[in-house]
């Protein structure tokens, strides 16, 4: 966009918000407009930073007025350019509302203002001897409210299910400037629609979120992690099934030997056993007391009988069970410098052994100049296909190529009933491809419900939906 239409969104913003901070610095425009893909440009007019409910209601109110873009920003971890800014919008940053509000013991809730960090949450529950269950490799820096926008899920859905499930109060300043309370906290309410959910996972299309009350949980019984060499992808479902119906798994990840390599080279890490493998597992379950250990050896020595298994290592202690997980959530920043093309997909657990054979032929004839790396949620049905970019070919090219094997990749993703986002959200990269997983009636019901909430467009235009 041309600097002198970005300056007058600026100069407007000035001059109706005199309050607000407000930066221009080049450093704050390129850091607050993109996320951690890396497939556009960040150009954004200018970044706010409201530190309250009332200053971002007057935010929206101006910018429905002035017809100013606004893209909200939190820890800008996003996979899907959900919170690029790349065609002159305003940034709306929460870096300045990071209030823990309250905390009811009675309740188990914790409210808190968007721009709190999910790790910061987890402490504080635990501090409360309670938990705040979602858990993922940024959770050190994503913030609360972009895990409401986008739906975030992670590792432990399998047990505790994806955002959405600890939300149960929200209040978002949607796209007419209007302050919406949704549900406030209760258990029960059977009172109509529950805005609630259609504002989680809508990606900052329909309004901000302002305030959020989480549900927390009892903290966890004591646990053992396992990582497992698997022979092949039905073995997987067998070593899956085996050990879900024998305990109560916190989480089943799985990572193929590619991805290894490049966790173990990113983040300089032992080999976790001597014994070669196509494909591990690796396991969480709990584990109060020690039958249910000797229960977790007697699944794995079945699995070595039946062949599914082939090696494999227990955590005997939580410093080790910490070394075991960084096999997996290394991962995706061991292999940031290599600009992956990332497909998020997911399938019925049932469905992930046919489907992921008939995706890797497929990823294996169609990009056979690539490098793809698989890892995943394997207890929720979650894959993700990543392929990495050679060093010496340029960012447009490699999305180009990637994205014409998209419609191959998503068709099968349909033929299996899956969805072409499980967790990383539609963004700015998948809205072409929103039609596979979504019919043109529900399409057409979500930019409905687009209009009622943000009649002007100014609401993240552009994104999830285009
Ligand atoms: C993960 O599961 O590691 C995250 O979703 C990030 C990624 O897919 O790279
Ligand atoms: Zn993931």
């Amino acid at each position: 966009m041309q600097t002198e239409q970005k300056l007058t969104r600026f100069k407007r913003l000035q001059t109706h918000c005199p309050e607000l901070e407000i930066s221009t610095e080049k450093t704050v425009l390129e850091s607050h407009g993109c996320d951690w893909t890396r497939f556009r440009t960040p150009d954004a007019a200018a970044v706010v930073f409201p530190r309250s409910a009332d200053e971002v209601t007057q935010l929206v109110r101006v910018a429905m007025e002035q017809r100013i873009p606004l893209v909200p920003s939190g820890g800008r971890t996003g996979l899907s350019g959900g919170a690029v800014a790349s065609a002159g919008e305003v940034v709306v940053s929460f870096d300045r509302m990071r209030r823990i509000i309250d905390f009811n013991a009675v309740d188990r809730t914790l409210t808190v203002e968007p721009g709190v960090v999910t790790q910061a949450i987890q402490e504080y529950a635990s501090q409360k001897n309670l938990f705040y269950p979602v858990s993922f490799a940024s959770e050190g820096s994503s913030q609360i409210g972009g895990n409401i926008a986008t739906n975030a899920g992670g590792i432990r859905v399998l047990r505790y299910g994806l955002t959405r499930d600890q939300v149960v109060g929200l209040k978002v300043v949607d796209g007419r400037g209007v302050l919406i309370e949704c549900n406030s906290g209760l258990v029960k309410n059977a009172s109509g629609y529950d805005l609630r959910h259609l504002f989680i996972g809508s990606e900052g299309t329909l309004g901000l979120i302002v305030e959020a009350t989480l549900r927390l949980v009892d903290p966890p019984e004591p646990s053992r992690v396992m990582l497992l060499a698997v022979s092949g992808l039905e073995g997987m479902m067998t070593v899956f099934r085996q050990f879900n119906d024998a305990l109560k798994l916190t989480a089943f990840e799985f990572l193929s030997d590619a991805a290894m390599s490049y966790v173990r080279d990113g983040h300089d890490l032992p080999a976790p056993m001597d014994t070669e493998t196509p494909y591990y597992a690796l396991l969480e379950f709990d584990c109060p007391d020690p039958s249910l250990e000797d229960r977790a050896l007697q699944c794995f020595e079945s699995c070595i009988e039946d062949g599914s298994v082939l090696d494999g290592v227990i955590s005997q202690s939580e410093s080790q069970a910490t070394d075991l997980w960084r096999y997996r959530e290394g991962i995706s920043e061991a292999i940031t410098e290599y600009t992956p093309y990332k497909n998020d997909l997911s399938v019925r657990i049932s469905e992930i052994p046919g489907y992921l054979h008939d995706l890797d032929q497929l990823a294996r004839s169609r990009y056979p100049q690539y490098e793809v790396l698989w890892y995943g949620h394997f207890g929720d049905g979650n894959l993700h296909m990543n392929i990495l970019k050679p060093a010496d070919m340029p960012v447009d090219e490699f999305e180009r190529t990637c994205a014409q094997v998209n419609p191959d990749v998503f068709e099968l993703t349909r033929a299996h009933h899956g969805s072409i986002s499980a967790e990383h959200g539609i963004g700015l990269l998948k809205q072409d491809y929103l039609s596979y997983t979504r019919s043109e009636a529900d399409i057409e019901r979500m930019r409905g419900i687009k209009t009622v909430f943000d009649p002007m467009n100014i609401m993240n235009p552009g994104k999830l939906l285009g």
